[in-house]
């Protein structure tokens, strides 16, 4: 732990790089984790692609409320509370794979979701913002979803679906404020998604220290400088206090 404090001491900008293990605590299951993960129990080619829209949206609409549901019904944890606190006293940029909102809600106010969001549905035509309304309180096989007030399109879950490109704009910022931080923490990814798996590998190469947070294996091996191997809601309150 005192190496990894060391190589986020200083007090410059900090960038937390978070995936799924960071909402694990809070009860939001993870992808690729072994049984509970996501894509352990669900085809991400039937869910998570435009072809499965194209193919079954009533489906896929269904399986994203039900997420909303789960994430609506969570709390952020010890560690998305802690990331919110270290903004006190330092310059904190969260960018976030994660679609959920629980970095908000714990009080973080400059995060950027890589992946978008479970909440900004828009129309899968014209892309006007939808709302939705309050989501289905259990998983449920098959949801229409509302139609868009401007065109004949239908509302889509806000999520970057498998083969769709990322938005430029989180993107951006991502790459702009690992390059301007003073040390990179990666919380709870496999690291296995590009492009956000390269971003350690940015900070890296301009030799910004990269702290990891893990409790498993991931695919981050030299960028970080320290691997811990703890949880988030274990290690963040430590690593980030004052
Ligand atoms: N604290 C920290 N890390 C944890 C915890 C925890 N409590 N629990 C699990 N982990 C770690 C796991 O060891 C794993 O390395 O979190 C990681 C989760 O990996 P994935 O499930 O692959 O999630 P993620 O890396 O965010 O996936 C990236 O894949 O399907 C796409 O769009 C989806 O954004 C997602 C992307």
């Amino acid at each position: 732990m005192s190496k990894a404090r060391l190589a986020l001491a200083g007090g410059g900008p900090l960038v937390v790089l978070t995936g799924a293990g960071m909402s694990a605590e809070s009860g939001v299951p993870t992808f690729r984790d072994a049984q509970t993960g996501l894509w352990e129990r669900y085809d991400p080619t039937a869910l998570a692609t435009p072809e499965a829209w194209s193919r079954d949206r009533d489906t896929v609409w269904a399986w994203y409320r039900w997420r909303e549901h789960l994430v609506g019904a969570a709390e952020p944890n010890a560690g998305h509370r802690a990331i919110a606190r270290a903004a006190g006293d330092r310059s904190v940029t969260v960018v976030t794979q994660n679609v959920d909102d629980l970095h908000e809600r714990a009080g973080s106010d400059e995060v950027h979701h890589l992946h978008g969001s479970l909440f900004a549905h828009r129309c899968d035509r014209c892309g006007t913002p939808i709302a939705a309304g309050p989501a289905p309180t259990g998983p449920v096989g098959r949801l229409a979803p509302p139609g868009c007030p401007r065109c004949e399109g239908r509302a889509r879950p806000g999520v970057v679906w498998f083969g769709e490109m990322l938005p430029q704009q989180p993107w951006d910022a991502a790459v702009s404020a690992i390059s301007a931080a003073s040390a990179v923490l990666v919380v709870g990814t496999s690291g296995l998604v590009h492009p956000a798996a390269s971003l350690p590998g940015i900070a890296a190469d301009n030799g910004i220290p990269v702290v990891e947070v893990n409790p498993g294996p991931s695919g981050l091996g030299r960028e970080a400088a320290v691997h811990l191997r703890a949880t988030a809601g274990e290690a963040l309150p430590m690593l980030l206090a004052r």
